[in-house]
């Protein structure tokens, strides 16, 4: 058993685990952070994603010693100033989400997409967010909702 730092929206926390348990079994079964999913656990759906330095990373593919003194954001740590993203006030007013599974992956990997390209047409969207797989197929809803959360950012500025 290995002692770790994990830096997790703003906060530390320590661990003492396996090296190679997952990022994902942590969150979800030591923290009580279960907005990440365990969907396939071999990095193939993203339904687990958060940002690790600000990229989408898949949590069940990340064994906790890649995990240590990085900066992790979750879903409960994406709101700003205490009220949601815009990422996910979109997602909310274009109904993207049906059971809402995949829904903490797509949210955490739009913000950064939007992060990194403030103005993405729909084939840049579609292209950011091919990772992440929708069983429930809300994808026009989806990408209506980061259209919208591109819109949201501008008027904010
Ligand atoms: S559960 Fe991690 S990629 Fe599917
Ligand atoms: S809303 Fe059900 S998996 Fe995407």
């Amino acid at each position: 058993m290995t002692e770790f730092m994990l830096r997790i929206n703003g906060a530390d926390h320590t661990v003492t685990s396996d090296p190679d348990r997952s990022l994902l079994q942590t969150l979800r079964e030591d923290l009580d952070l279960t907005g990440a999913k365990y969907g396939c656990g071999e990095g193939a759906c993203r339904s687990c994603t958060v940002l690790l330095d600000g990229r989408p990373t898949a949590a069940c593919v990340t064994p906790l010693s890649r995990a240590e003194g990085r900066e992790i954001v979750t879903i409960e740590g994406l709101g700003e100033d205490g009220g949601l993203h815009p990422v996910q006030q979109a997602f909310i007013d274009e109904h993207a989400m049906q059971c809402g599974y995949c829904v903490p992956g797509m949210i955490l990997t739009a913000a950064a997409l939007l992060r990194d390209n403030p103005d993405p047409d729909p084939e840049a969207i579609v292209s950011g967010m091919n990772g992440n797989i929708c069983r429930c197929c809300n994808y026009p809803n989806i990408v209506r909702a980061v259209e919208r959360a591109a819109a949201l950012r501008h008027a904010e500025a």
